[in-house]
């Protein structure tokens, strides 16, 4: 938590030290520029600004300035700021480093021999030894230019500081709405409806009835993706349109500026200037959402996966403002004559490298390519975005403003630390890894498992629902990835002995696949790994009246650990609780049972009512029992040892439970056990029957008002689900009975 409040910390510092200058600037500026008319008897040395160094070194250039600035100094523009701007820009580019109290003293020096010309029109002005006196009625016309410009500068600071101000705000209301929402206080009928209406209206809804489950643009499948909730675009409307906003208005522009010529010009300038800024202010926040140690995500209770989205989203209006920044740019440049000289300076090619890679990301990351090279697109991705940060880094590092991109390497820097705290205090561990149901060649009912069983420390302490990233120490199994993999900790619910996290693993096609043929091929029953987390919101069901959790296939493990915290929260053996919790578990085939019966076995004897729907196999158990042996010839020494160990442990009242544990028990058997509590059902589950019947039966006993209902498992399953109850909720046929979703499934 230190780290996460760092994070903010640095944040804030950034606003902090953004400079509105646009003052003293600019009075800064045109005192600076009126000295130039002189030409006083002093030679710069070569390799220098010649005009900053005569007016930083010579004292009588100095003293005319100091005295310019006090003369046009007023109550918004003290002539403290205006001297601490001087002393700015002698230090950074006239080679000089001036208090400012020397530079009254220079004031106070040069107010003693100044010349005022309107006096004396004779005055010889070559080789100027003597301090002069400005026509002020000059520096007020340049300082009007020079202010249109300084303050363009403010502006694009203080409205990317507008955007900043914009998340925080919103996503501590959206914390405030979710953690409140979430808690028992809040039961009373009345607000049941308001939230219920407010859920359905803005919450939950879906944009095309996808979300979870990516939507194809007319069938095609390049132009796939993840499409936002409603609540997440309305936040990301009103954040494109409010950068719309503070990119287009508020430019002052003027008939003939003294510094940037026609109204086109000073368009092009001043347009390039403010897109160039804005985006930098975005580049906290993008890197901040992207990262896993986000405190934003806590305070919000909003998952990862939904940063995921906004981090997308300030990265496209990010790219677009580089793209009008670097196009407004070069437009002013070709017509003030210094484009080709510009081709050579470092700032240029500094920004045309970070510009180069800020567009490959956006091409790198799209959807189609994501999905199915999701390694190779991290990979692109993290290199792309460190190169893209010292572009931008070098290119402004002369001219203001890297405070931006260095804040924004150090919240980079602190996720990364962080994590390695993570891993670290995890520590190497062996893991057990075992297959189940190894593919066959009916792909069609092939159902295969990974189960990794990974001991943990002591003082480790999960939650249901979280999930960790896991590496696999092994070079044939891309130790440097990361997965995330959802955890079931036995030891919280059920006071294991053994302290295990296990996790169960879908082979896909990347590194879950190359696990897969390891243990097959090289019959690894064991491998090292590093564990980071957990991560994950941690929801409150212990809270609820009724939690109907629907789950498929492997999105098991987070669901069944909340069934299992509501069961260890009782007394043990108290049947009588009035909370109903109902587990939907929707599996392609018995052999689910081959990983999972071990775990579901514990939920006997307690009030969590489980139905398990297998969809593809057959219910008759024979051809089930044959490809659990085939899963078992390669691991059952192991299980036989587990089992023993776990059978010896029988002084804990609840571990007696184990007794009828067995991994070497035929399907058939798990059935009948599993049977005196558990209803088999042939076909997919149907979801809005379902729903109907439990709002109904929670409606019609008046102890029920809340109901929680986790969802987990094939992302179309999650989808079906959230729209079945925005359409309930917006029916309004929950009535009294408040329904809170609580989706499990991410993806990114
Ligand atoms: C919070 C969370 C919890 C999960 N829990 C489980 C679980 O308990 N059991 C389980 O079987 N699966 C789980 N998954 C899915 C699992 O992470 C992916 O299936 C796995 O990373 C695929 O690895 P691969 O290299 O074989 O993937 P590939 O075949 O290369 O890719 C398959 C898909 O997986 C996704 N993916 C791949 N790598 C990552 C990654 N590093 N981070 C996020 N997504 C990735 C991409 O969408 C990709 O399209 C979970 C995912 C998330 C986000
Ligand atoms: N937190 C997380 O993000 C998280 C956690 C754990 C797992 N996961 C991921 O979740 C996924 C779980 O899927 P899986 O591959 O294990 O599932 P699966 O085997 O493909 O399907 C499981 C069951 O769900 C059923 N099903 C699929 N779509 C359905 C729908 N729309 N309505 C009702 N039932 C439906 C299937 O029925 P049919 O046979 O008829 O298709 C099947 O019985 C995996 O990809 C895993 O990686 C994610």
């Amino acid at each position: 938590m230190l780290i996460t409040n760092l994070l903010v910390v640095s944040l804030f510092n950034v606003l902090a030290t953004a400079k509105l200058f646009a003052k003293p600037s600019s009075l800064m500026f045109s005192c600076l520029s009126a000295s130039q008319k002189f030409q006083y008897d002093f030679v710069p040395p070569s390799g220098v600004i010649p005009y900053w160094y005569v007016a930083c070194n010579y004292e009588p250039a100095l003293g005319s300035i100091v005295l310019c600035l006090e003369a046009d100094a007023d109550r918004i523009c003290p002539f403290s700021n205006s001297l601490e701007m001087l002393a700015l820009g002698c230090k950074a580019q006239g080679d000089r480093t001036l208090t400012q109290t020397y530079l009254m003293e220079s004031g106070k020096n040069a107010s003693k021999y100044i010349k005022n010309l309107a006096s004396d029109p004779d005055f010889n002005l070559t080789q100027l030894t003597t301090p002069i006196m400005f026509n002020m009625s000059e520096v007020a016309n340049k300082k009007n230019s020079y202010y249109n410009f300084f303050d363009n500068l403010d502006d694009s600071t203080k409205f990317g500081d507008f955007t900043i101000i914009y998340w925080g705000v919103l996503l501590v209301l959206i914390g405030l709405f979710n953690h409140i929402s979430a808690h028992n206080y809040l039961k009373s009928i009345s607000l049941n409806s308001k939230l219920n209406q407010w859920k359905a209206l803005v919450v939950l809804p879906t944009l095309s009835s996808n979300h979870l489950s990516p939507a194809r643009f007319r069938g095609i499948a390049f132009f796939e993706a993840l499409l936002p909730l409603r609540q997440e675009t309305f936040v990301l409307i009103a954040y494109i349109l409010s950068c719309v906003y503070y990119t287009t208005s508020n430019y002052k522009i003027i008939a003939n500026s003294p510094l940037f010529g026609n109204p086109y010009r000073q368009y092009l300038r001043f347009i390039s200037d403010r897109t160039g800024i804005f985006a930098f202010t975005q580049l906290p926040l993008l890197i901040l959402f992207g990262g896993r140690n986000n405190i934003l995500m806590t305070i919000s209770g909003l998952p990862f996966n939904t940063f995921i989205i906004f981090h997308k989203w300030i990265s496209r209006v990010m790219m677009l403002c580089a793209v009008v920044h670097a196009h407004q740019f070069v437009l002013y440049l070709e017509v003030t004559g210094t484009f080709r000289r510009s081709l050579g300076e470092l700032y240029f090619q500094f920004g045309e490298l970070a510009l180069f890679c800020c567009l490959l990301i956006m091409v790198q990351s799209v959807f189609y390519f994501r999905k199915r090279c999701y390694e190779l697109f991290l990979v692109l991705h993290i290199f792309l975005a460190f190169i893209f940060l010292i572009g931008c880094y070098f290119h402004v590092s002369k001219i203001g403003y890297s405070e931006w991109v260095l804040a924004t390497l150090g919240l980079w820097i602190l996720d990364r630390i962080w994590r390695f705290v993570n891993i670290y205090q995890f520590g190497i561990q062996t893991a057990q890894l075992r297959v189940f149901h190894p593919r066959s060649s009916d792909a069609d009912t092939e159902d295969p498992t990974i189960k990794v069983s990974i001991p943990k420390p002591a003082t480790w302490r999960s939650y249901p629902g979280c999930f960790v990233y896991l590496y696999f120490l092994d070079p044939h199994l891309k130790f440097w990835e990361s997965h995330p993999f959802t955890i079931y900790d036995s030891t919280d619910q059920f006071g294991d002995p053994t302290p295990m996290i296990n996790i169960y693993i879908k082979p896909k096609c990347g590194t879950t696949k190359a696990i897969y043929d390891q243990i097959m091929s090289r019959d690894i029953t064991s491998v090292k790994v590093l564990v980071e987390g957990p991560y994950g919101h941690k929801a409150h069901t212990e809270d609820y009246d009724q939690l109907l959790l629907f789950v498929g296939g492997n999105g098991i493990p987070g669901p069944f650990s909340h069934s299992a915290r509501s069961v260890s929260n009782l007394p043990y053996g108290d049947l009588e609780s009035s909370k109903k919790v109902e587990l939907v578990w929707s599996i392609k085939t018995l052999s689910a049972l081959n990983w999972f019966y071990d775990e579901l076995i514990q939920l006997k004897d307690t009030h969590v009512s489980v139905t398990v729907y297998v969809t593809r196999g057959d219910l008759s158990l024979a051809d089930e029992d044959d490809s659990s042996t085939s899963s078992n010839d390669i691991i059952e020494p192991e299980i036989l040892t587990e089992t023993s160990h776990l059978l010896k442990d029988d002084t804990d009242k609840k571990s007696k439970k184990r007794e009828v544990f067995s991994s070497t028990i035929t399907i058939a058997e798990k059935v009948h056990n599993l049977s005196e509590f558990v209803t088999f059902i042939k076909g997919r589950p149907d979801v809005e029957q379902k729903l109907d019947q439990v709002i109904k039966e929670c409606s019609q006993v008046s102890k029920i008002s809340t109901i929680g209902l986790v969802t987990c498992g094939p992302s179309s399953m999650c989808d079906n689900v959230r729209n079945s109850v925005a359409r309930r909720l917006r029916r309004n046929d929950t009535g009294k009975v408040r329904i809170d979703l609580l989706e499990e499934l991410q993806v990114w």
